[in-house]
Parts: C-alpha cells; structure tokens; sequence
C-alpha cells in the first residue's frame, strides 16, 4: 500500500477542534459523564465494574460485549463480531481484508475521507457514484450497476450519510444489496449514524443482517456519544473475513481497553434511553437551525437531512463558502467544515457546501456569535 494521503478533514480538527469556542460541526452526539453512563448500569455490571482487573482483553473483544452487540442485530451472534478500537481501525482492517491490487472498488462521493482512501491506496481502482443534491442526495442504482466490473470485490456505502444526513430510500438499499448479491460482491455498509434516523420508518435494516457478504461498521462514537470509548465493531456473517482482520488487529490495537469494554455493554444495554435522549435533541437542534437559516435565505439553502447528526448545508455568498468559514472560526470561534475537506479524488463534489453538525447540546452560544458574524458584515 502506497503511503496515505492527509486525512483533510481529520487534519483540520486537529487544528481546530479542541480550539474553536463553538463546535458547530461535531459529528458525534452529546456524549455522557461516567456518572450518568454508570447510572444506567444494573447491580451486575456495576459489580463487573467495580471488580474490573486491567489486562489484557480477547482480541475479538470480550465475549459478554459481542453477545450485546450481537443483540443489536437481528439473527446474529457473538461469533458474527470482531470489534475495534473505534469504527477508523474496524474501517482500516475491512478494506484491507477486502481489497489487494488488481481489485476494483465503489465508493459512495461525498464520503467520509478513508472509505475512498484506503481503497484507493490499497488497490488504486476504485469508482465513484455520486449523492447529488439534485437527487436529494440518494444513490442512483443505475449509477452502481454501471460502476461494477468482473473484479469488482467491495460496494461501500454510508447511511445516514457524513457529510450529507441522507438515508437510502428502502427500496434502493435493497437494489444495492440486490446488485452486491447477485455478483458475491461484498457490501460494506457504514452504520455509525444509525438509530439518529429523524423519522424511525427510514431507518435501514443492517447490511450483515441482509446479505452474508453484508459487512456492517457500528461503533460507540456517533449514535450513542460515546467516541472517548474508542469501541466499534465489523459484524459480518462472512467468518473468514473476520478472521482475516482479527489477524490484522494483532499489529494495531491488539484488544479493547477492558474498562471501555465493560462501560460500552452497559450503555449498549441502555440504548434506547441513549437513542431516545439524542434523537430528541437532534429533533430540537434542527428546529433552532431551521429558524436560524430561514433568516437569511440570501445566503443559505437548507433542509433538514434524513438522519446522522450532520448535514451539508448550502452557502450562497459571493465570498464563497472556503472564506465564510475560514473567517467563522477565526473571528468569531465558529467551527463548520467547508466542501473543500470533502473533496474526492473520484468525483466532483458540491464545492459551496459546508458541514454543520447538531447533535450536541446548548447550541444557542454557537448561533448567537454566527448570527453576530452575519450581522456585523
Ligand atoms: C461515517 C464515519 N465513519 C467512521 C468514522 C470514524 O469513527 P471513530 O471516531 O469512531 O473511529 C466517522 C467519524 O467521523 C464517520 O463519520
């Protein structure tokens, strides 16, 4: 593998993110103090956490954590999950495990920026199918089909989408899935936003539930808040594949850090509680950004996307949206992330869009001093 590119937008956060006052582009929702994540905890896992001892753990990750995770699927088993030390390294191994040179690949443009990265050091064949905002941001199955070649061996998507909140329609992931089955491609399907979907009835079944080459990425960060963790996971019913990667895993995390172990099964166990509680101040967020856009109609084109906690809104600035966010965060501490990060190598990507995040709480300070920008041009 050739050595990888600057991750753009990764690269910009570390400039950015822990400096700007206002993060108005965090992709994860709000997360949990140990206090509150402990409270979700029943008498048996405050035990397990009060007794915790700090070696090493299995390489799979434990097996009480993989028969919780296994729960969230339906007809999968602990033997179904690898996990990881976040999605980025469960993301990293699958594409590894999946691609070697002479491969083809497809990737959804806009994407977050590995997915299309790594398949394009490991194997450099790799072809776009672009989410246009024309077509409300939803992938076009003939666009797919006339991607795919006979050395063809991986279809990756991510819905709810980074940067564009859009969901497949249910038909169409299922032509997806239908295109991927029918040539044993694998589909290696992003789901770290799921369970943010704003209406439920969009909410998409799971790639490794669907098909047995279905390669599904979930992780702790995003829907559940909880990214300090650093737990994901790759379910899959291709046992093969999981082992290839658990193999890879020996020369990177090795295993989980035990006490995030124990701390994911009890939140995973609390889920619909944290779902509940993230899905209502997304719903909340975006009826505050909503009204915040429909007042400056000039400069801004926005709709609320179908699900995540980001969404790709449009600028309409002469100074165009590089600058307006360049001096958002310089001058005023404003964190957004301009369509610039989210260049592709495979496509053209919308270049007067930026990311706007709204999955965390108490956004009012962050739109007073963007509102305060605006009106003191
Ligand atoms: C779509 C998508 N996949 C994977 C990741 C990586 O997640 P993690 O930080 O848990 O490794 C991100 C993080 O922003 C993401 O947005």
């Amino acid at each position: 593998m050739t050595l990888l590119p600057d991750f753009r937008l990764e690269t910009h956060f570390s400039r950015w993110e822990f400096q700007a006052r206002h993060h108005m582009t965090a992709s994860d929702a709000e997360t949990m103090t140990m206090a509150e994540l402990l409270s979700l905890a029943g008498p048996e896992d405050r035990e397990a956490w009060d007794r915790l001892a700090l070696g090493y753990t299995q390489t799979w990750g434990a097996p009480s954590l993989r028969d919780i995770i296994a729960d969230t699927y339906d007809g999968l088993s602990a033997a179904d999950i690898l996990t990881f030390a976040g999605a980025e390294e469960g993301l990293y191994c699958a594409m590894l495990a999946l691609l070697g040179p002479g491969d083809h690949a497809v990737v959804t443009v806009p994407n977050y920026q590995s997915m299309e990265t790594m398949p394009v050091a490991i194997s450099g064949q790799v072809t776009g199918v672009a989410l246009r905002p024309e077509n409300r941001w939803q992938p076009d199955p003939d666009d797919l089909r006339a991607a795919l070649r006979p050395e063809t061996k991986v279809v990756a998507v991510n819905f709810p989408n980074n940067p564009t909140g859009v969901i497949a329609d249910q038909a169409v992931f299922r032509q997806i899935v239908d295109l991927c089955a029918h040539r044993g491609i694998h589909l290696f399907s992003d789901e770290v936003y799921r369970g943010l979907e704003r209406d439920a009835a969009r909410r998409l079944p799971q790639a490794a539930e669907l098909y047995e080459r279905g390669v599904s990425l979930n992780v702790m960060s995003k829907a559940y808040g909880l990214p300090g963790l650093r737990i994901g996971w790759i379910a899959s019913r291709d046992h093969a594949l999981l082992a290839r990667m658990e193999k890879m895993k020996h020369y990177l995390s090795i295993c989980n850090a035990a006490p995030s172990e124990v701390l994911a099964g009890i939140a995973l166990k609390g889920r619909e509680t944290i779902l509940d509680r993230n899905r209502a101040l997304c719903a909340e967020n975006l009826e505050k950004l909503g009204a915040f856009f429909a007042a400056y109609p000039d400069l801004y084109d926005w709709s609320a996307p179908d699900g995540g906690c980001v969404a790709f809104a449009r600028y309409k600035g002469a100074d165009g949206v590089e600058e307006h966010c360049r001096r958002l965060v310089e001058e005023k501490g404003v964190l957004l992330l301009p369509a610039s990060l989210y260049l592709s190598d495979l496509l053209p990507v919308p270049m007067d869009r930026f990311r706007v995040g709204f999955g965390r709480r108490n956004i009012e300070p962050g739109l007073a001093a963007w509102r305060d920008y605006l009106d003191g041009r």
